[in-house]
């Protein structure tokens, strides 16, 4: 399968167990990887959005099964998986964690923080960053901001690393990736996510060469 090449980032329309299959071990310095938590957050109305999204492949009705969860860690030397708090039965114990805070009041009609686990030996981190109000600018329900994957690049990849991203969703890591200029690798199965995407990944490469 060829990959879509916008600056640093090769992009894949593609179920990620596919690629992970062919790719050798530690090929890849930090996966970065945030599958679907088996929650049902598959589109429709997310929050207070005024945006209908489209339900994405797997509708989020179930986590990967145990094989996913063996291969980031086999392709590559350190991880980082969101939505870890629905996935602790294939998760060892890590003294490192990652939260992102969404600085929302308790009344807040979802989740106020995400939960990451972490492979590295070092102590648990938090990114402080609101959502989105009303989404507008949002382009997939789970989109998560391209400053908390800056913020994961900077404390937790080395230079010249490769970064994967088994479930792309928006293009949000990819972005954050190529403003680094770190090596990318991100999987997206659905058609439509991927498309957008990639170009919202375009858009932002361009802007940055334009402004660098
Ligand atoms: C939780 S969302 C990722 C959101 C992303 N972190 C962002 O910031 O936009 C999970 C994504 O994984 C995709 N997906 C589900 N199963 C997949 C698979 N087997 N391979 C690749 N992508 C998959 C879904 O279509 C969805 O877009």
């Amino acid at each position: 399968m060829k990959p879509v090449i916008i600056g640093h980032a090769k992009l894949y329309h593609m179920d990620c167990m596919d690629l992970l299959r062919a790719t050798p071990d530690k090929y890849f310095g930090l996966a970065c990887v945030d599958p679907p938590y088996g929650i049902g957050m598959a589109g429709g109305k997310v929050g207070n959005s005024r945006v209908d999204y489209r339900k994405f492949a797997g509708n989020d009705l179930s986590i990967p099964d145990a094989e996913y969860f063996s291969e980031p860690r086999r392709v590559s030397v350190n991880q980082i998986i969101w939505g870890a708090n629905y996935m602790t039965d294939h998760l060892p114990p890590s003294p490192c964690f990652i939260v992102w805070d969404k600085v929302q009041p308790a009344e807040f009609s979802m989740a106020m923080a995400e939960y990451a686990w972490a492979s590295f030996d070092s102590p648990a981190k938090i990114f402080r960053q609101r959502v989105v109000g009303a989404n507008k600018w949002r382009i997939h329900p789970t989109e998560k901001p391209i400053r908390l994957y800056e913020f994961l690049l900077t404390h937790y990849a080395k230079p010249g690393q490769r970064i994967l991203d088994t479930h792309l969703g928006s293009g949000s890591s990819a972005i954050a990736a190529n403003n680094f200029g770190f090596d990318f690798t991100g999987i997206e199965l659905d058609k439509d996510y991927f498309d957008a995407a990639c170009e919202r990944i375009e858009n932002a490469y361009r802007q940055q060469r334009m402004f660098p």
